[in-house]
């Protein structure tokens, strides 16, 4: 069976674009792969972090995953900071990894841009994300299109660590879906809907109640045209809340078009918006019963303890190639 890793990172509020960039995607993908889901807190401390809020999110974004289907017996969910492998595999590729090739991320471009203090694990981030990858022999890795970039660096260093140590990693495909791999902004449909979107009507959290969905999707921005009609370039509000509509609702956007000929933007929110109500309940539900049980923490535990033993074996792989401490057996 072929291998599947995917991370999202407990750094806020978990939003409608990872789980339909995401989360939606890994649900479907885990009956078909061996899978790896991680919750990558490491990552999340390349900004800063208040580290009771971050705890807090840690165990929130576990509680998700469960909730939205990922089933624990089936996948190994687990938190990156409790496999140890993780960070050192990341330095080991740090020294793989060039400056140059780092600065031209465009996450890193994006935001460093303009502030001071920038963290310089922000810039090293990319070879955390690789060793993630390469620690289990990952053949695809299912993500938004933001992570793209990300990905084809994570490929150009297990290229460049096989030819110049020795062959030891797979070389990962990246997996993008076709509709929602860039869900955007409902205040502006030409920026990504993103967490750390100081204006909270911009996302839909999973967890926020039916009246602030209804409400956010009320005052989503269209235009003025007054037509339920997919046009990315000239009606990019409409356009996204009719991808978002067809992702959840499992239709295509012709049919969907084809119910609101002769009515306008009220009647089509106001069906969004209860498509999206109907999607997130019986996740909040589950989620309020992890969160109030001690399931979640043994389910960590063993995805800990389970994703240390497949990724130490690797960790050792990788020192015997690089020359690193004195030989080790298996
Ligand atoms: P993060 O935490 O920013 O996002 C988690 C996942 O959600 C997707 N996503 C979106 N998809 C569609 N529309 C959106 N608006 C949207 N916003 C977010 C992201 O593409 C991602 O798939 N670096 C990663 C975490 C990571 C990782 C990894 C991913 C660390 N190690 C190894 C894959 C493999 C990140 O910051 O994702």
């Amino acid at each position: 069976m072929q291998n599947i890793f995917s991370g999202i990172q407990p750094s806020g509020t978990i939003t409608l674009g990872n789980y339909i960039g995401a989360m939606k995607q890994f649900v479907e993908l885990q009956h078909e792969y061996n899978c790896n889901f991680c919750i990558v807190d490491q990552h999340a401390i390349t900004i800063a972090q208040d580290p009771q809020q971050l705890r807090k999110n840690i165990r929130s974004l576990a509680a998700l995953y469960i909730a939205c289907g990922i089933d624990p017996e089936k996948s190994t969910l687990f938190i990156q900071s409790e496999v140890p492998a993780h960070a050192q595999a990341g330095w080991m590729l740090q020294c793989v990894a060039y400056i140059g090739e780092l600065e031209r991320m465009t996450q890193f471009k994006d935001k460093s841009a303009g502030k001071d203090g920038v963290s310089a694990g922000l810039l090293t981030y990319p070879p955390l994300m690789a060793a993630d990858i390469l620690l289990y022999s990952t053949n695809l890795v299912p993500v938004g299109e933001d992570q793209k970039q990300h990905l084809e660096l994570t490929r150009d260093l297990a290229e460049r660590f096989n030819k110049k140590y020795n062959d030891i990693f797979t070389i990962p495909e990246v997996r993008i879906a076709e509709v929602g791999a860039r869900v955007m902004s409902l205040q502006d449909p030409l920026k990504k809907m993103s967490k750390s979107d100081p204006n909270n009507k911009a996302f839909i959290s999973l967890l926020d109640e039916p009246k602030q969905i209804e409400k956010k999707i009320k005052s989503a921005v269209t235009d003025s045209e007054g037509i339920v009609k997919y046009d990315k370039e000239n009606k990019p509000g409409v356009s996204n809340l009719l991808s978002i509509y067809s992702i959840l609702s499992n239709r295509s956007i012709a049919d969907i078009e084809k119910d609101y000929i002769g009515k306008g933007y009220g009647d089509f929110k106001a069906d969004l918006a209860q498509v999206v109500i109907d999607t997130l309940e019986p996740i909040q539900t589950k989620y309020h019963e992890l969160m109030n049980s001690s399931e979640l923490d043994e389910i960590l535990d063993r995805g800990a303890e389970k994703a240390d033993r497949v990724a130490s074996k690797m960790l050792k792989k990788m020192e015997n190639a690089m020359g690193l401490g004195r030989k080790k057996k298996k």
